[in-house]
């Protein structure tokens, strides 16, 4: 295996203020302890509900958020220092689609200058050249010449969410960082989004950071993924760990969560998710401490870890 980045311990607290003086008054802990690898060329699937901290991981990853502590190694640098971002191709390297595509693609702009400015931060093009170059990104995607004309609310939401890909491969970067991608499209509208970032991928060499809060979408995208509660890890595994042999509750229920359409085995899928909740309810202490936090992961396998207190002794 070889890792594109490292992510080691790291911690993004979001300071409360309040009262007359607007004194830090307590710490939101967004993010709280995560150590992870994103290998090169793989996806990593990030998976939680909303408010887990996936978000504010993926930014953390990107530069776009201030780290309270930790590490992200990349060629051997932590660029959770400014310095080492600006030192290396690091804002090259590392792009992001952002969750909400309508907020993040500039209404004022043609789509030809939105997927052009990351390209203008790098690199020196003539006009001629520019236009060649994000036609070609506009036909990766599958859009028509003619979007380069046109604006952001021009679009369909499944269109923008294609923009925002092109933009986000513009300077042939090394990881992407995808954040919900395809959780606002239609599931015939995700498919195609899910293939065009696949094919991107194999042409590419591409890594992904894919953030869901579905189980069901990340499945056929994802090597490896992590489970996300309140700032922390539930689980962490290979996509046959977590989908054939998950161990902490929380995946339990996020996998009983993923709506079926096989009719056949519904009863089946009923009784499972009663007893997982039954599961839930009566096993809390088991899967969360006292205070309701989330223990220390611990290996199981080569690449199965889980957060349980005593280390999955059942
Ligand atoms: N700028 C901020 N200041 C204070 N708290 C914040 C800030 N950004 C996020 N948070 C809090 O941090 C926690 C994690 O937020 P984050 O956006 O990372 O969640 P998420 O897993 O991406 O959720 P969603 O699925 O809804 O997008 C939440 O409790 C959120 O309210
Ligand atoms: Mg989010």
């Amino acid at each position: 295996m070889s890792e594109l980045i490292q992510i080691k311990d790291l911690k993004v607290h979001y300071p409360i203020r309040s009262g007359f003086f607007n004194r830090v008054t307590d710490f939101v802990y967004a993010v709280d302890g995560v150590d992870f690898t994103i290998e090169k060329g793989k996806t990593y699937g990030l998976v939680g509900e909303s408010g887990s901290g996936k978000s504010t991981t993926g930014k953390a990853i990107v530069g776009l958020e201030k780290v309270t502590s930790g590490e992200i190694l990349y060629e051997g640098k932590d660029i959770t220092k400014r310095s080492n971002r600006k030192k290396m191709d690091y804002n090259k390297d590392v792009q992001m689609i952002f969750q909400d595509a309508m907020s993040s693609l500039n209404p004022k702009k043609r789509v030809a200058d939105i997927i052009a400015e990351p390209i203008r931060n790098f690199e020196r093009l003539s006009d001629q050249e520019e236009k060649k170059k994000v036609k070609g990104l506009l036909d990766i995607v599958g859009m028509p010449e003619d979007a380069l004309y046109k604006y952001p609310h021009e679009f369909s939401g499944g269109q923008r969410q294609r923009l925002g890909v092109a933009r986000a491969v513009a300077t042939n970067p090394k990881l992407i960082v995808a954040d919900e991608p395809v959780s606002a499209l239609d599931l015939s509208v995700q498919a195609q989004v899910l293939n065009f970032m696949k094919r991107i991928q194999e042409e590419y060499g591409l890594s992904y950071l894919f953030i869901s809060h579905d189980l069901g979408v990340v499945k056929h995208m994802c090597d490896n993924i992590a489970i996300m509660t309140k700032g922390r890890f539930v689980e962490i595994g290979s996509r046959e760990d977590i989908y054939t042999d998950p161990r902490h509750i929380y995946t339990k229920r996020l996998l009983s969560a993923i709506p079926r359409i096989d009719v056949e085995n519904r009863d089946a899928h009923k009784q499972n998710r009663r007893r997982v909740e039954e599961e839930y309810i009566t096993h809390q202490k088991d899967y969360y401490d006292n205070v309701g936090r989330v223990y220390d992961l611990r290996k199981i396998t080569d690449t199965h870890q889980v957060a349980l207190k005593d280390g999955g002794a059942q």
